[in-house]
């Protein structure tokens, strides 16, 4: 099939590329001509793990193409996704003038009859605008289809090409016959692909993001009522998580969840329910205990220097919100960084892939390793914020021989208590014993 995929931000290329995987042609458009020009040579933007074979692979086989000319990718295309931002405007609702203004812009250029995919996450009722936009500037017959996408960040590529189901929005028998054909190859084990109307295809979205970083969030708090009971919240995990109505996964307590996506989308939907005069109170509360468990290491540190990290040299380990990612938005990491420096500490900080980015956000305020070993050098303690792998077995004997105190606090509970306790460290993890 021919398809167009408008924007190539995250989401646009994950899709794009993915579907010209499965032998669909894909066109994919953007306005800014470097990022283009870059990709045309080939050269991928963002990192995400298994991304770049398939991208180089479905170029070379003339199957993804890219231009910044909104006319040559549509022209043949029979289904043209919108992949294209909403950030949150001031008021804290998502900002739709990309997906309007995009879809105004179509409706100009379209020849015959089209399916347009509103793939961003965008709030209930945008199909409906988007319907009424082309009705406004346009005879062409085109229907409009919400599909939301369910991609994590660092394991994206699976998540597409082996979804656990497929959501699409649709009050069109056309567009549903359509997006079936294309959608088959990725559901063959037998994953629903799961047609309703479009308001509630919108919903699902906010709810399913919205559900998960509750249950983060519940966990965070029972995580810190475990400490002060004296519990564990890894036995209280396992205990909870093998009841399958609760589920196994997104059960672990952290830093807080952070990325470009729960943050955005919780606070969206709030927003959303006080719009139509609906107290969806606990998605405040949990914006509320969120941002308080982003700096809860901070509080712990306070603590355990009794108030005063004047002076201290702290080394970071992981920046990205989490692993396979060198995305920071919204990353705990920056606000832990925010608060020790606040609090005249120094920081040296290593991550895998996102050194970078937050070079270019904080710059100098804080130093960067080039290994984790050398972020530990005279420092007095170690902070774990992210858990890459990397991490997770490190050499204890060079941890310490370059900290100058054996004292580790992991946001991340990473390691065995026990036998951090026997090798002599002072380790601080969460909603488990110190
Ligand atoms: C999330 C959803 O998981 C995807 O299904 C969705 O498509 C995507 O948002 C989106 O809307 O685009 P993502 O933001 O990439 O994906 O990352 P997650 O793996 O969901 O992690 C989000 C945050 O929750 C991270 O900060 C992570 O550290 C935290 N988390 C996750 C925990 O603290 N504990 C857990 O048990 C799981």
């Amino acid at each position: 099939m021919k398809i167009a995929v408008v924007g190539t931000g995250y989401v646009g290329l994950v899709t794009g590329t993915c579907l010209a995987e499965t032998g669909n042609t894909v066109t994919c458009v953007d306005i800014n001509q470097e990022k283009v020009d870059k990709m045309q040579q080939g050269q991928i933007p963002i990192y995400e793990p298994g991304l770049e074979i398939l991208f180089h692979r479905t170029i070379e086989q003339g199957r993804l193409k890219f231009t910044t000319v909104l006319a040559e990718a549509i022209a043949d295309a029979k289904i043209i996704f919108l992949a294209l931002p909403t950030p949150p405007g001031a008021d804290g609702a998502a900002d739709l003038s990309f997906v309007l203004g995009a879809a105004k812009d179509i409706a100009k250029l379209v020849k015959d009859y089209k399916v347009v995919v509103t793939k961003s996450t965008v709030p209930v009722g945008t199909a409906d605008k988007v319907k009424k936009v082309f009705a406004e500037n346009t005879s062409i017959e085109v229907d409009v289809v919400s599909n939301p996408e369910f991609l994590r960040e660092g394991v994206a590529v699976e998540d597409f090409m082996k979804p656990d189901r497929v959501v699409v929005g649709t009050s069109s028998e056309k567009a549903k016959k359509l997006m079936e054909e294309l959608y088959n190859p990725y559901v063959r084990s037998g994953n629903p692909i799961i047609f309703m109307d479009e308001r509630s295809s919108e919903l699902t979205k906010y709810a399913a993001n919205s559900f998960l970083a509750t249950k983060i969030t519940f966990m965070n708090e029972v995580a810190n009522l475990c400490e002060l009971v004296g519990a564990d919240v890894d036995m209280v995990r396992k205990g909870i998580g093998s009841d399958a109505r609760i589920g196994k996964r997104f059960l672990f307590p952290g830093v807080g969840y952070g990325g470009s996506c729960f943050p955005k989308d919780v606070q969206a939907l709030a927003k959303s329910a006080a719009e139509v005069n609906y107290d969806f109170s606990i998605l405040n509360s949990v914006m509320a205990v969120n941002e308080k468990q982003k700096v809860v290491i901070v509080e712990k540190m306070r603590k355990y220097y009794k108030g005063d990290l004047k002076g201290k040299k702290f080394a970071l380990w992981g920046l990205a919100f989490k692993p396979e990612t060198d995305d920071i938005r919204e990353a705990p990491a920056l606000y832990i960084i925010d608060e020790l420096l606040k609090d005249g500490a120094s920081i040296v900080a290593y991550d895998p892939e996102a050194t970078a980015n937050v070079r270019k956000l904080k710059g100098d305020t804080i130093g960067y390793a080039k290994d984790p070993y050398e972020a530990l050098e005279g420092a007095d303690a170690l902070i774990i914020v992210t858990e890459w792998p990397l991490f997770r077995t490190p050499d204890f004997d060079r941890i310490e021989k370059n900290l100058k105190a054996k004292v580790i606090f992991d946001g991340r509970n990473l390691y065995d208590i026990q036998k951090m306790i026997d090798c002599g460290y002072y380790y601080n993890s969460i909603g488990r014993k110190v």
